[in-house]
């Protein structure tokens, strides 16, 4: 193999590159040099190539509307090309890039779970990143491996409980939800069942009463074919303490047994206790448990030439 060198993309990029990314960022590359017209912002790529303008690497960022942040999307280098540092290289040239561009901040998100990430964390590390800071566990389960967690057989109803279809929670359940959410907050905000009441799924989402009172909730999405997202789970704090959303999962779990659907969970690290659940008593038995990393860094101002 020749030289390797990395070039900036003056313009949209060609079906060569789009293997070297994300599907989802795949529409970028055809305004990259230009403004992408969902965000404001502008899309920004490094290219590895070598001595005969071969494809063997791309590092893919956007920066912000605010033209101060930039966030560093992808990063690929062809298997062939590995551990020769062409992957370090364009992290840096993107950096000389952005940092030209005024730039200040740049960040990057990423998932655990793939054996390229020994490699993405040591060049972020060399690349003078803060250290990677954990944001999300992203799980994945069939119904089937939820129902061999220990869990799964402990759930039990709290006395004078029901679970029932989210489907058939009556307006005046909801208003009720509502006023006294406003006269004296019990729901944590990113849970209010109303944010997330757009096409949730009408077999699995379902909710819990005690004594006539709605006081929890498990509402899923589908978010691809045989895939469901588990949105919004809440129980009201008081039962919360006594494991009453283990039964509602289970309810809800045990409507999709046998139906091909993949189940997917994510939680964020301000829910502390959801997160020390799902590693201890979800991770061990299920397919797939990973976890969204960030790392970021200030760049410094351009060097300006001495004449
Ligand atoms: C991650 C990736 C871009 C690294 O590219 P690369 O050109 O091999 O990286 P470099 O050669 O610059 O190596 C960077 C460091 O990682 C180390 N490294 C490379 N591959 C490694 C591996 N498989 N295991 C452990 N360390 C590895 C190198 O030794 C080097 O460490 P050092 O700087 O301490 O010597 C490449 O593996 C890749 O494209 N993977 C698939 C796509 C991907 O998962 N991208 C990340 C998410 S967007």
């Amino acid at each position: 193999m020749s030289t390797v060198v990395t070039i900036p993309a003056a313009g949209p990029l060609d079906s060569a590159w789009q293997s070297m990314t994300f599907p989802s960022y795949r529409p970028l590359l055809a305004v990259v040099g230009s403004v992408n017209a969902a965000t404001g912002g502008r899309p920004v790529a490094r290219l590895a190539v070598d001595g005969d303008t071969k494809p063997l690497g791309l590092a893919l960022a956007e920066i912000g509307a605010d033209g101060t942040t930039a966030e560093l999307l992808s990063l690929f280098v062809t298997a062939d090309a590995r551990r020769r540092g062409v992957g370090t290289a364009l992290v840096e040239a993107l950096e000389g890039d952005l940092r030209a561009a005024g730039v200040e901040r740049v960040e990057g998100v990423y998932m655990t779970g793939r054996p390229s990430i020994e490699a993405l964390e040591r060049i972020f590390a060399r690349c003078g990143f803060d250290p990677p800071v954990l944001r999300k566990i992203v799980v994945r389960f069939t119904p089937e491996e939820a129902a061999t967690t220990e869990w799964w057989r402990r759930a039990r109803l709290p006395e004078g409980s029901e679970v029932f279809s989210w489907i058939d929670l009556k307006p005046e359940e909801l208003e009720e939800i509502r006023r006294t959410q406003a006269e004296s907050p019990w729901i944590d905000p990113d849970l209010e069942p109303w944010r997330c009441s757009d096409r949730f799924d009408p077999v699995s989402s379902v909710g819990l009463r005690r004594h006539g009172k709605v006081v929890g909730w498990v509402i899923n999405h589908p978010i691809g074919p045989d895939l469901l997202c588990f949105t919004t789970s809440f129980v009201r704090r008081d039962l919360a303490r006594r494991g009453a959303i283990f039964p509602l999962y289970r309810a809800s779990i045990e409507r999709l047994m046998g139906s091909g659907v993949t189940c997917t969970f994510v939680t964020s690290s301000q829910f502390e206790s959801m997160m020390r659940f799902v590693l201890r008593r979800c991770a061990p038995f299920i397919s797939f448990c990973g976890e969204t990393r960030g790392v970021s860094k200030t760049l410094g101002s351009v060097p300006t030439s001495s004449a």
